[in-house]
């Protein structure tokens, strides 16, 4: 286990800076251009001649194989191996580089911050080994690097990809002035169990919107050309199928039928794969009994075969290793075969390829093309990097490159536009400005650091604005504002967090005090406007953050309970990684607005909805259920043959069928009604359009953002049931009070379709339902028919 890189990350880092004389041990030379980068191009093998490798005129694939042909077998797999940094600071890096043969560093914590040690190390690869083929750094850079955005499922929230796109091509920004190439990011994986802590890093439990959103972040990355200095490679991870662990249980197995796997699991990849993305991660768990990182039918048949990526596989953290707990390899050789030969090019971290593969072509148990291939591809990549041609970093950039004002203030929209209204009674919200007394409580409310959520790379504590600031600039002099804790966020000493003792964001934290909660709720009777902040560790989503359960950590509840017993009308503040099961607050709270984890500017920009400067305008990307029994549970469900249950298939005899709130759900200040949906025709043709209208009118008293969530479903497919409802469009519009707009959605039949098992796209002919409606259980569909 590695990630320790959030807190006791940035204390590792200061160690490192401060002990940076030694890195002089590696007798790196400056990393000013030197002589031949004078002249236009890099003579990196230094034989005085600009051979095909190190001439930028020639196109990659002709490159490629010009230095393919001079590399040793120990240099090429030096080519398929990445080295975690922090584990190694000693000189072999050094000797090792010097041979070619490391391809790529992993920063876990102690590389990045400024690009100098990174140029250093790329100093020895390019000028002190044979070849001179440079390095690709890698970090995780998830949502946002210095200036850190909303959690990845909350910006999937705000139903608009290009927010993606904007804060992607910040991060990659801010990252590459750090000497960041490479990206472990975009997470597309689809979850539809809360439990699992890794639902905060993808787009939620649709694969049609989750595919806008993956190309979205793919396009940010990487720009139209990864080369540019502030662009870094994308990789689209972890494929395939790590969102549907068992019993949400991180690293568990899965099980899903080739079917489910085409049409829920892999839409998002190939999205990804489609608009470029050059790297591709395979996953930890197994899928179907074989595990992702030696699976042949999805890494070759399908990644290669069928979807032509011309990229390369990097494993995820030492999974290839990992094939021998998994139960498939019995030894290192082994793993290392399976792997390479299903598609896997680099490996991260483990050791397998570069202590076995030599061995193994040698004696013929692996066909030296199988190394080829995989070199080719990573060779490929880091030319398209521009890598070769330019392989350091302007080492000043950084100075200037970060927390930059655009950065902040997208920050601040995302924050905002990521929220999302799940109640409000009596117009609780937004509150006035004049508000005299403010009573603001929770384990939320002043607290900065909780607010960024997982892998929230080089976020400085110091720069994260907290709900208790961002309120306080709202309000005028005179006004009064309270802040108190009212109990910790968990309760510090539990049984089940014992396991957790070496990783203090799970833990820490004061006991409650004894009369804490009743101070609190005290506070609350003689205030004019009471907001709880509430919610969830960061360290509690993400990876290793799994749940057995799905309400709020340590006494939460109970000061929920005793605030809104002062029958003070007690608005909710959520800060939290994942769907959860509050249906308590659902009953008692006056309004509740779903902040996610919303970045570095999250008290600004939760504070800009709370009174009212931003209309919420979120909408829910997974769904919401009334407790942890419910779970997996998801909108796009196939029916049961007894349908007549509701919406949801199935019943339980203690509780509730129906979700607390179900996907695409999401208030404004305002009320919308959604007319009756208005088909063009009834009957389609197979190569036609499906045109479908409904009037969307504002009926509340202010201007606000709906959004028309069109859902089909095809009431017969002969590849497998389909789904009760999918999503396949939607439409975002602001309105005026009283104003009403149409809106239009042309749909192509060929896009009703589905996958088949073999992976072929089928459209057939039949009856169909279509819905233009404000969330996936409201509205009336109306019918259709494709025709051939
Ligand atoms: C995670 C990946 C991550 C990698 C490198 C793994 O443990 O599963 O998502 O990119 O580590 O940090």
């Amino acid at each position: 286990m590695k990630h320790f890189l959030t807190v006791a990350g940035l204390l590792v880092f200061a160690f490192v800076a401060s002990a940076s004389g030694t890195i002089s041990i590696y007798h790196a030379g400056p990393s000013s251009p030197s002589a031949s980068t004078r002249q236009g191009w890099i003579d990196l093998n230094k034989n005085g001649r600009k051979d095909v490798y190190e001439d930028s005129s020639r196109p990659v694939a002709r490159r490629v194989n010009d230095l393919l042909k001079r590399m040793t077998l120990g240099e090429k797999i030096g080519q398929l191996w990445q080295v975690n940094y922090d584990t190694t600071p000693d000189k072999t890096f050094a000797e090792k580089l010097k041979r070619g043969e490391i391809s790529s560093f992993l920063d876990g914590s102690t590389l990045i911050e400024t690009p100098v040690m990174r140029n250093k190390l790329q100093h020895i690869a390019v000028e002190q080994s044979r070849l001179g083929i440079p390095l690709i750094l890698g970090h995780d850079v998830i949502h946002g690097f210095r200036t850190v955005f909303p959690i990845p499922l909350a910006q999937a929230c705000a139903w608009e990809p290009d927010l993606f796109e904007r804060t992607q091509t910040i991060a990659a920004r801010e990252a590459s002035a750090a000497g960041v190439d490479w990206t472990f990011a975009p997470m597309v994986d689809l979850a539809r169990d809360p439990r699992w802590g890794r639902i905060a890093e993808g787009f939620g439990e649709d694969p049609w919107l989750g595919a806008l959103d993956a190309a979205a972040s793919v396009r940010g990355f990487q720009g139209t050309n990864a080369a540019d200095p502030d662009r870094v490679v994308a990789c689209l991870k972890h494929y395939v199928g790590y969102g549907a662990a068992e019993g949400g249980r991180d690293y568990n197995t899965t099980e899903i039928s080739e079917f489910t796997l085409r049409n829920f699991y892999l839409p998002q990849f190939k999205a990804g794969v489609d608009v470029g993305a050059w790297t591709v991660m395979s996953a930890f768990n197994d899928l179907s009994g074989m595990p992702a990182s030696a699976n042949r039918h999805t890494l070759t048949e399908i990644l290669r075969d069928e979807w032509h990526f011309p990229g390369y596989v990097i494993s995820d953290w030492d999974a290839v290793n990992e094939l021998i707990p998994h139960g498939l390899a019995a030894n290192p050789a082994e793993a290392a075969r399976l792997a390479i030969t299903a598609g896997v090019d680099m490996e991260m971290v483990s050791t397998t390829y570069p202590d076995t593969l030599a061995q193994q072509v040698k004696t013929g148990k692996i066909p030296l093309s199988v190394v080829d291939e995989a070199v080719r591809r990573v060779l490929t990549v880091k030319f398209e990097k521009g890598l070769f041609d330019h392989p350091y970093v302007d080492e000043t950039r950084c100075q200037t490159a970060y927390l930059r004002p655009d950065a902040i203030a997208q920050a601040r929209e995302a924050a905002a536009k990521s929220s999302v209204l799940l109640k409000n009674e009596n117009g609780a919200l937004p509150v006035s400005k004049a508000t005299k007394r403010i009573a603001l409580i929770g384990p939320l409310a002043q607290d900065a650091e909780d607010l960024v959520g997982s892998w929230a790379s080089r976020f400085h504590a110091g720069e994260v604005v907290s709900l208790a600031d961002g309120i306080r600039a709202k309000l005028p002099a005179g006004a009064q504002l309270t802040v108190v804790r009212g109990c910790s966020i968990i309760e510090p000493g539990a049984e089940y967090l014992l396991r957790h003792s070496d990783d203090p964001g799970k833990i820490t934290g004061h006991p409650t005090g004894s009369n804490e909660i009743a101070e609190a709720a005290a506070l609350a009777k003689g205030a004019d406007a009471v907001i709880l902040a509430l919610g969830e560790p960061r360290n509690w989503s993400g990876e290793d953050g799994s749940r057995s359960t799905l309400d709020f950590p340590g006494r939460q509840q109970e000061l929920f309970d005793a605030v809104a017993a002062t029958g003070k009308p007690v608005i909710v503040v959520l800060f939290n990684g994942r769907p959860l099961a509050v249906p308590e607050l659902q009953k008692k709270a006056a309004a509740i607005l779903e902040a996610w984890f919303p970045g570095g500017e999250g008290g600004n920009g939760v504070a800009d909805v709370l009174f009212g400067d931003v209309d919420p305008s979120g909408r829910l990307t997974t769904t919401f259920p009334n407790n942890v029994g419910q779970v997996p549970f998801y909108y796009n469900h196939a029916n049961t043959g007894r349908p007549g249950f509701g919406e949801y298939k199935g019943t339980y005899i203690d509780g509730p069928t129906v979700p607390l709130y179900p996907f695409g759900f999401g208030l404004a200040y305002t009320t919308f009604e959604f007319g009756k949906v208005q088909l063009e025709a009834s009957k389609v043709k197979m190569d036609g359009m499906v045109s479908a209208r409904a009037q969307i009118k504002n009926t509340g008293g202010r201007t606000g953002a709906a959004v028309a969530e069109l859902y089909i479903r095809d009431l017969a497919c002969s590849a497998g049931a389909r789904p009760v409802r999918e999503l396949k469009g939607f439409q975002k519009i602001r309105l005026q009070p009283g104003e009403s707009r149409d809106v239009e959605f042309k749909l192509s039949a060929h896009d009703l379709g589905c996958y088949d098992a073999k992976g072929n796209w089928l459209v057939e002919p039949g009856k169909y339902q279509l819905w233009i409606a404000q969330d996936s259980v409201s509205g009336e569909p109306v019918e259709f028919e494709v025709n051939k």
